[in-house]
Formats: C-alpha cells, structure tokens, sequence
C-alpha cells in the first residue's frame, strides 16, 4: 500500500518535471560533424573567442597522439591556449581544483574539452567552477549552476555518452563512494565537432562499453514516461544506428563511416536523455562505478538486460516498436516476441563484446545498500516506466552476482587491450 502511495506521488511529481523541463531553455551547441570537422570548430573558436584557452584532456590521449592533428592545428591557426592533462575516468572535485588552478594561471577565458566523457564533465566543471567561485560539490543536484560555466567547445574521443549535448556533468566522491550529478541547462558546451578521425584508434573494449553507453541512453530516453515525440525520434534513430553499426566499429576500428555513425548516434541519443531521462540502467550502473570502478558503459551494459526485463510488463509495446523500428524482430511479429528480441539482441552484443553477464566485484553484503542509492537516485529525477521495490531491486541486482565458480568471467576493463 505504502509503495502504491509512493509510486502516485512519484507519478504526479514526474509529470510536473516533464512540464518544467519543457519550458527550460535549452541552448543546444552549434555542431559540426564529419571527418575532419575539428578543424570547422577551430575557426569557429578563433571567431568567437579573443582571450586564451585552456585545452582540457587527459594524459594517455596526448600520449597516444589522439590530440596530435587538432594541436598543430590550433597553433597554425595561431590560437592561444595552454594545455592541462590531469583528468583521469571519472573525475574528482581535486581535479577541478586542479584544473581551476591551471585555468587561472593561464588566464584562460575559455575552454576546449577533447576527450570522453569523463574529459567534458570535467570541463563542464571547471566551468562551472570558474565562474561560480565556489565548489562544484556545493551545486550538486538541479539547476544549481547560477552562473553558468564559461565558453566550452567541445571535441568527444569516444562515441558514448553524449556529454557534448547534455546537461549534466558527473563529479565523483571517491571517499563515500558516489557519483554526484550536477544538472543544469547552463552546462551545455557553445559548441561541438563530431570527428571520427580522433576516435580510429578507440580500443576495441572502449568502443563496446562507450557504444553501449549510447545504446542505453537511446533505450533509456524512449522508454522513459517523460520522452516527448523528438526526443523518441531521437533515440529511435540513435539505436538503430547503433545496432547497426557499433558492431562495425567493435571489430573494425578504423572503419570511419561506422566511427562517424557511432559518434552521430551518441549525440543524438545525448540529446534525447537530456530531454527524456534515464532510469534504473543507470541508476544501478552509477553505484558500479562509484563503488567498484567500474567504467561507466561496462557496467551499463551489464545492468541492461536485467533492468529490461524487469520493466517489459509496463513498457512492452515500446520496446516492441523500438525493436521492430531496429529490424531485431519481424514487423509482424507479436508484441511479446519483438521486446523480448530486443531484450535478447543486447545479450549477444554484449557476448560477443566479451562484457559478461554478471558483476565479478559485486558482494553480496553491499546489494542491499546499492538497491537503496540505485532508487534514491531515480526517485525524484527518472520517469521509469516500473518502478522498483527495495525488496524487487536487490532481488535484480543479485542477479548479477557472480556463480561460486565464475572464474572464466574476468572482468575486462578499460585498460585491457589498450
Ligand atoms: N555528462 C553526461 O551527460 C554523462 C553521461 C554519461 C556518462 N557520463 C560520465 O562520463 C564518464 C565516462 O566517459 P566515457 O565513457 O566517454 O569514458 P572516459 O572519458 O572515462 O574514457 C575512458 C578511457 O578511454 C580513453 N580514451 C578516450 N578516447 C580515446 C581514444 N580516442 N583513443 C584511445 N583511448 C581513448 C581515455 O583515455 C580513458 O582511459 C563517466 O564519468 C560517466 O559518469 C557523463
Ligand atoms: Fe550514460
């Protein structure tokens, strides 16, 4: 009874969230997209800035040479900038002081992120952090960033999470092992180049856990009780993309077409959880990383079969649509069938990505505190389409623990292979 009464409350507020963010003003970022379209978002800069940069990455890009084509660029077009590498997945509130330090011994008036996610949060913060004055850990929440943050231009490395076209940013407390969200329209970047030239060399490990990222934000945003018409044209189009061509990418690395379809679909799908939401996928994944360290799209696409399977009684027909719009199933097929040909579809992606079906870190001592962040953090910000009892969400997340004997199951990381 007391969960009913909750689910109505959460229903109503839900719905009073989907009217404000309606009439939220978003300023989405100019883009340039296509091979080489860095050097579009270069000129760009140089028109609309005339004080210096502080080119923000992290330390294993620019010794990789990821960075390499963008800063001969940068210096033949004779921008000023100053670099500062110190990011590493998942950044920290010492990083953005960090990074706050550099920006002012710099001068620095703008910002140019190149990297993945954890590099764009990260200079969504120092932003917000620049131009606040104050700690990013006291604007943690909605709409909390009065100030906004300064210029951000932004060039992704990784086709996942969208972060060049959201409103989020994503500061972690290692101490008490959370992930703090800081979301507000003001974050968005001015501007972004989607260039599949600087994702070529995306191991193949990366590109499956980022890619599976996306694919969670597009399944996510169109199941989600607050996706309005774009944002479910968005994510239809997103995952049928990715279904299509992270496959390609995974085992093609250097296919540029598929690279630049991926980093297509992962703004896209940005765009429409920015709008929509996400849900317990990501709910349950944010405790993973926040606890285990596990790299954010892993552990997404972990969680993403069970969360699916769970939710398919109040969200069947949805993803039987997004099944049958992605051609897993038959356009004839039933309902039933073509959910559970979604459901199915993700399983063998993530086989053959080598992402196991269960959590080799997870304890069972701790599923009863994850279940409880998991649902607190969806609580007021997620219009899932079921929503999870304490006793229903441990019962999910013990499905992931891994059998007595699962030694075959090594965890891969981001750093294996690379
Ligand atoms: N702001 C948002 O809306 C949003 C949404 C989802 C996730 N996130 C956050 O983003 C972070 C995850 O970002 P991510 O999945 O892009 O990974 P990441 O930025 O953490 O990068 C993972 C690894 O990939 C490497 N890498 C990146 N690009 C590469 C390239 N082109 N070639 C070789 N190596 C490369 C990095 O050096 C790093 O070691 C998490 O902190 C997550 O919480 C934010
Ligand atoms: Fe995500």
């Amino acid at each position: 009874m007391l969960f009913t009464l909750e689910k109505i409350a959460l229903r109503l507020y839900m719905a009073g969230l989907k009217t404000t963010t309606a009439i939220l003003p978003f300023r989405w970022p100019t883009v340039f997209q296509g091979p080489g379209s860095s050097h579009q978002l270069l000129l760009y800069i140089q028109q609309q800035e005339s004080g210096s940069l502080l080119l923000i990455t992290d330390a294993s890009l620019r010794q990789l040479g990821v960075l390499d084509a963008v800063v001969s660029q940068l210096d033949n077009l004779g921008l000023n900038y100053q670099v500062f590498d110190q990011i590493t997945p998942d950044p920290t509130n010492e990083q953005i002081e960090a990074g706050y330090q550099a920006l002012q011994a710099a001068g620095a008036s703008a910002l140019l992120a190149i990297g993945g996610g954890s590099v764009i949060d990260a200079a969504k913060l120092i932003g917000a952090r620049a131009k606040n004055k104050k700690s990013v850990l006291n604007m943690t929440g909605l709409l909390r960033v009065w100030r906004g943050i300064l210029p951000l231009y932004v060039i992704p490395t990784t086709a996942g999470t969208g972060s060049e076209a959201t409103i989020a940013a994503i500061v972690s407390d290692p101490v008490q092992q959370r992930k703090l969200p800081l979301i507000d329209v003001r974050l968005l970047p001015k501007a972004a180049a989607l260039d599949a030239k600087l994702m070529l060399g995306l191991p193949a490990s990366i590109t499956a856990s980022t890619g599976m990222d996306a694919l969670t934000h597009a399944i996510e945003a169109y199941l989600s009780r607050n996706a309005t018409r774009q944002t479910d044209q968005q994510a239809l189009m997103a995952a049928q993309c990715i279904f299509k061509y992270l496959p390609i990418a995974f085992a093609q690395g250097k296919d540029i077409e598929a690279r630049q379809q991926m980093a297509s679909a992962a703004h896209l799908a940005g765009k429409a959880f920015t709008v929509a939401g996400v849900g317990y996928i990501h709910a349950i994944a944010h405790n993973f990383g926040a606890r285990y360290h596990v790299p954010h799209g892993l552990a997404n696409a972990i969680v993403m079969p069970y969360v699916l399977t769970f939710s398919k009684p109040a969200c069947l027909k949805r993803m039987a649509t997004l099944a049958r719009h992605c051609e897993l199933a038959a356009a004839t097929s039933s309902d039933q069938v073509a959910a559970d040909a979604l459901v199915e579809r993700i399983r063998a992606m993530n086989q053959d990505f080598q992402i196991p079906d269960t959590l080799k870190t997870l304890r069972q001592e701790d599923i009863p505190a994850i279940a409880k962040a998991a649902r607190a953090e969806a609580r007021f910000t997620y219009a899932v389409p079921r929503y999870l009892s304490q006793q229903q969400a441990e019962q999910l997340i013990a499905r992931l623990l891994p059998l007595p004997d699962d030694s075959s199951h090594a965890q891969p990381s981001h750093h294996d292979g690379c």
